[in-house]
């Protein structure tokens, strides 16, 4: 019997570049036709971004060696504009939350969450007077109130359309926006925003990241509140943008 090397032998390239091509579209049209619930609920489950089998795990960015900078940099943000109450899109497991309100007097937080599991998990765990969970795709909902808002590390994972109607919904709710993402190497290839179906993935591996500042997005300029440098790789950078409205 014919095996798979051997078969791959004897397809001429450009052939073999073709049907990948095909199977990569398809891969794609099926992905991005699946809801974000969907989508990353099964991250969580398969712990496509670490952890232990069981558990939800958000990924090595959040753990707290890492997210020092970011936390001191919020802290200060937070308690020198008097914000007391902050909706967190995308809130993951919550030890990036967790570790802000504990470095800060906010009397509100709303993590916001499209995975229902874990946000029944973080329930169970946190919430209190203080810490509410709700499950929400930020792509379909109305969000909550609140001054501030915080995204981080989640629009690098959502399609250029999927970002555009949360940038729409943040403007129009919320006074401060925090936005924080990976942004890769400018090499000649580099292009901001190229567009990606919503996944585990990041734009990093196709030259690319999200500015909310341009297009087809149409933030306004940011002001950095802080810039670390990616834990992977160092020429890389975590970027948090602030945005006032
Ligand atoms: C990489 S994690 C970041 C978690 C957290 N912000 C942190 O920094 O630790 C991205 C999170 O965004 C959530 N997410 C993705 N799309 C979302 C959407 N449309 N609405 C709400 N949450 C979403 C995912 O389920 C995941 O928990």
């Amino acid at each position: 019997m014919i095996n798979k090397k051997a078969m791959l032998d004897i397809i001429p390239v450009p052939l073999l570049r073709l049907l990948r091509g095909i199977k990569g579209a398809y891969l794609r049209i099926i992905a991005g036709a699946r809801s974000n619930a969907d989508i990353f609920a099964e991250i969580y489950a398969r712990n496509r971004w670490g952890g232990k089998p069981g558990e939800y795990y958000s990924g090595t960015g959040s753990d707290s060696e890492r997210s020092g900078p970011y936390i001191a940099a919020l802290a200060t943000f937070i308690e020198s504009n008097g914000i007391r109450e902050v909706v967190d899109i995308g809130c993951g497991d919550f030890r990036v939350g967790a570790e802000l309100l504990q470095a800060t007097s906010i009397e509100k937080y709303i993590g916001i969450d499209v995975v229902g599991a874990l946000i029944e998990h973080n329930r169970e765990r946190f919430a209190n007077e203080r810490i509410k969970f709700e499950c929400l795709d930020a792509c379909r909902s109305e969000l909550p109130a609140g001054e501030l808002c915080i995204l981080r590390q989640v629009l690098q994972h959502l399609s250029n359309s999927e970002i555009k109607v949360i940038l729409q919904k943040v403007r129009a709710n919320y006074r401060f926006v925090l936005i924080t993402e990976h942004h890769p190497i400018r090499t000649a290839d580099f292009k901001a925003n190229r567009d990606l179906v919503h996944g585990a993935s990041i734009r990093n591996k196709i030259q690319s990241g999200v500015f909310p500042q341009l297009p087809p997005f149409d933030f306004p300029d940011p002001e950095i509140l802080v810039e670390v440098e990616a834990w992977n790789c160092p020429e890389e950078k975590i970027v948090t943008m602030l945005f006032r409205f």
